[in-house]
């Protein structure tokens, strides 16, 4: 299969160089610099050098022999480091060039710019620039700020640019990688993740021969896709199990289960909620909550699984970022979820992860394609500790029926007015702190309720969703009519960073 090497080199980019690729019909893998292999195997047909933290003087190397023998868009750093090496010069600058810059492109010719405008709006992210090009390079952008903008040395098939064609802010960013990945490339464009799911089915019934294999499902995407993969290639000897902890949604266990059974899988059912709210009696501290689920959660799924003959492997929905993001670059074997970690070397399985190279975007696309509905595949995130993480200071039995229904009523009025769908993510959150109010003719002394729906793209950062003053106020509303002990109810405007998107 056809590829593209994302080399990274330290940027925070690189992650989204990859999955802007794939999303052009490119399949893109991510190789950390310091694990680079001494040959390009001959599926690679291109090769992007990412930005990097550091500056050329101190950052890692690019490997020298390389240049040359596969098409290069250097990007940055990349391009940076290519100029050092090759004979030309790059200096501190005095101004560290970072946001928006207009660009001319000088060479409307080359493959790389070929039908976009001469100016353009790029995203610049510097300190240091080139004032010297490479032997053989000519320039084919500049800015008001910087000769080189880009360049290009035609007889070694390189292209780099100085900007960041990978950020949305860059405003031909998604055509620049297109011209490379087809203009330069010729990569023939095919990629799509859902069309591997034969191959995936194949790999995995291969790799995992005989005995049963177990998973623990959460309702989410992830789980449910790589569930349902093995499911595929090994039919009955995967079981699934999904833990019914006391501190999921409103009706959740019902529907998710619901529809695990209309896509025949094979899930049992675990209800451990007197277990779970048992063990967080008393607990107030954060992290001792979720340590003691965390604990609880293995115990359990080891318990139900030891119930089974011959189980020999744990299926995880661990993706691409998660595998990246461990610190361990594509080479890496585990990572663990949030929920079950520790368990592969506890029960001593092998571990599955169906959809450790795939994007989210990737894996719902797969999901789709296995049968997933959309309603099932736009669920919002939910965390592992489930509403363990909403409710602060104690975790008791009516606190969480207080805090499920003000959910429900926030969640459904968010779908009633057509809401739901355009965040990310959305929730109450349970807060001790007592304020005065007035039900019925009774002065009452309730809890706060607080809202919170967040605009994100991965979680990794956050703004708060601007929903309609009168949608928040009917939520409000039917929070404080409905909700025993509920006095008072806000709306959380944070952002991410500083706050997170959970309370917790
Ligand atoms: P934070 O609160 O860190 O959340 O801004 C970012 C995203 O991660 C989810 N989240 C979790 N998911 N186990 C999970 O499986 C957890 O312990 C956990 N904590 C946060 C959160 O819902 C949001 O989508």
């Amino acid at each position: 299969m056809e590829k593209l090497w994302v080399i990274d080199l330290g940027s925070q980019y690189s992650l989204l160089i990859a999955r802007r690729v794939r999303e052009l019909g490119v399949y893109a893998e991510l190789v950390p610099w310091n694990r680079l292999p001494s040959q390009i195997p001959p599926e690679v047909k291109g090769i992007i050098f990412s930005g990097s933290y550091a500056s050329v003087s101190e950052g890692p190397p690019l490997p020298q022999a390389w240049i040359g023998e596969r098409p290069v868009l250097a990007i940055c750093y990349g391009a940076q480091w290519i100029a050092v090496h090759q004979g030309g010069r790059v200096a501190e600058s005095t101004l560290r060039e970072y946001g928006p810059a207009q660009i001319e492109v000088l060479d409307q010719a080359s493959p790389l710019w070929k039908g976009l405008p001469i100016s353009q709006r790029v995203w610049m992210s510097h300190s240091d620039t080139i004032v010297q090009l490479p032997v053989g390079a000519q320039v084919s952008a500049r800015s008001e700020t910087i000769p080189y903008a880009a360049y290009e040395i035609p007889d070694k098939q390189v292209y780099a640019v100085q900007f960041h064609p990978e950020v949305t802010h860059t405003e031909y960013g998604e055509a620049i990688l297109r011209n490379f990945l087809y203009n330069v490339c010729n990569f023939s464009g095919t990629w799509r993740a859902e069309a591997l799911i034969e191959e995936i089915v194949a790999q995995l019934q291969a790799s995992m021969p005989e005995g049963v294999a177990v998973g623990a499902l959460s309702g989410g995407v992830d789980s449910t896709v790589a569930a349902l993969l093995v499911h595929k290639a090994i039919g009955s000897r995967f079981q699934g199990f999904f833990v019914d902890t006391g501190l999921l949604r409103e009706g959740e266990t019902e529907e998710v289960m619901q529809v695990y059974q209309q896509l025949g899988l094979p899930v049992q059912l675990v209800q451990a909620e007197d277990l779970f709210l048992r063990a967080l009696q008393g607990i107030t501290d954060p992290e001792q909550k979720r340590k003691t689920i965390g604990r609880l959660f293995i115990e359990v799924f080891e318990r139900e699984a030891s119930r089974l003959h011959d189980v020999r492997y744990l299926v995880q929905g661990t993706i691409y970022p998660d595998v990246v993001e461990s610190g361990t670059g594509v080479s890496a074997l585990i990572k663990s979820h949030h929920n079950v970690g520790g368990l592969p070397e506890k029960l001593r399985l092998g571990l599955v992860e169906p959809l450790r190279l795939f994007f989210k975007d990737e894996v719902r696309a797969l999901g789709r394609r296995l049968g997933l509905s959309e309603s099932f595949l736009g669920r919002h995130p939910f965390p592992g500790p489930g509403l363990a993480v909403r409710i602060l200071g104690e975790v008791t039995r009516e606190r969480i029926a207080r805090l499920r229904r003000a959910d429900a009523l926030f969640i459904q009025t968010l779908r009633e007015w057509g809401w739901y769908e355009k965040i990310w993510q959305a929730f109450a959150v349970l807060l001790p702190v007592r304020s005065v109010g007035v039900a019925g003719d009774q002065r009452i002394y309730g809890e706060v309720i607080a809202l919170r729906a967040v605009q994100s793209s991965d979680g990794m950062t956050a703004q708060p969703s601007p929903l309609p003053h009168e949608l928040m106020e009917e939520s409000a509303t039917r929070v404080l009519a409905e909700v025993p002990d509920i006095a008072r109810v806000v709306y959380d405007l944070s952002t991410k960073p500083p706050a997170t998107i959970e309370w917790e």
